[in-house]
């Protein structure tokens, strides 16, 4: 099974419109992000039987911080209860659970929940997914920066291994964005060199199965080239 995934792709998902989801129902923030947590759910389990091997969401930014205390607050605890209690469904689902990002400014009780998390999915095979949380791009690239030991971290598989910590990690095939925002925010900046990008209106609590298919079908109509020529041509 383990070696299913690599051939599998790598969709990230920037999870956005949770605060606009809610305010349209007259709602507060944070019963967005309670919806937000359910379209994570119905997401991971749709994932690998739409070809997904390894799925990186984006919960929580390095500038998400600045936001109010009692909704940074609100969100630390959905992310613990997330963690905490969808543990024996990740399990029975085969899913791998790895968190990326700091975790020195974390309340102890999440920090204590992804360690515990982690653990208990190691297992999993059938999907890997990664949830980033006080994450960074421009942080992960400093830090791997300031750990390059030897001209062996200095080539693109190198560095890749010091940025990710995971040297089997494959770079983003597809990048989503919710909310019809069209920006990436300090997200995978290094992964994402030659991700294809598919931005949607639809507000990351309305997010389900159907618009990852969708995502998909769009994704594999496009042509990567990674600076190549179409197949015709460079048969030519
Ligand atoms: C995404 O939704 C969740 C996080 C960034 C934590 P937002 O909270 O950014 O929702 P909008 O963009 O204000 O609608
Ligand atoms: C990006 O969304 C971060 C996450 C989805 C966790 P934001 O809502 O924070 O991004 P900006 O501020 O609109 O760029
Ligand atoms: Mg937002």
């Amino acid at each position: 099974m383990q070696s299913s995934l690599p051939s599998k792709l790598h969709a990230a998902i920037i999870m956005d419109g949770n605060g606009r989801w809610a305010a349209a129902r007259g709602l507060p923030r944070k019963t967005g992000h309670e919806a937000g947590v359910k379209a994570i759910r119905r997401t991971v389990e749709a994932a690998p039987g739409l070809g997904v091997g390894t799925l990186t969401l984006y919960a929580f930014s390095c500038d998400n911080w600045a936001r109010p205390k009692a909704e940074v607050e609100a969100l630390m605890r959905l992310l613990r209860h997330y963690l905490s209690r969808e543990v024996a469904r990740l399990v029975r689902n085969g899913v791998r659970l790895t968190v990326i990002g700091r975790r020195d400014r974390l309340p102890g009780g999440l920090a204590a929940a992804i360690g515990r998390a982690e653990e208990e999915t190691a297992a999993g095979r059938e999907l890997h997914l990664r949830i980033a949380i006080d994450y960074s791009a421009r942080e992960a690239i400093l830090s791997a920066a300031a750990r390059i030991a030897g001209p062996e971290d200095l080539t693109r598989e190198g560095f890749s291994r010091l940025v990710t910590g995971d040297a089997d990690l494959r770079a983003v095939d597809l990048l989503i964005r919710t909310s019809g925002e069209q920006r990436l925010s300090d997200f995978l900046l290094w992964e994402s060199a030659y991700a294809e990008l598919y931005f949607t209106d639809r507000l990351w609590p309305d997010f389900g199965a159907d618009d990852l298919a969708a995502a998909l079908g769009t994704f594999r109509r496009r042509e990567r080239r990674f600076g190549g020529l179409p197949a015709p041509a460079a048969a030519a």
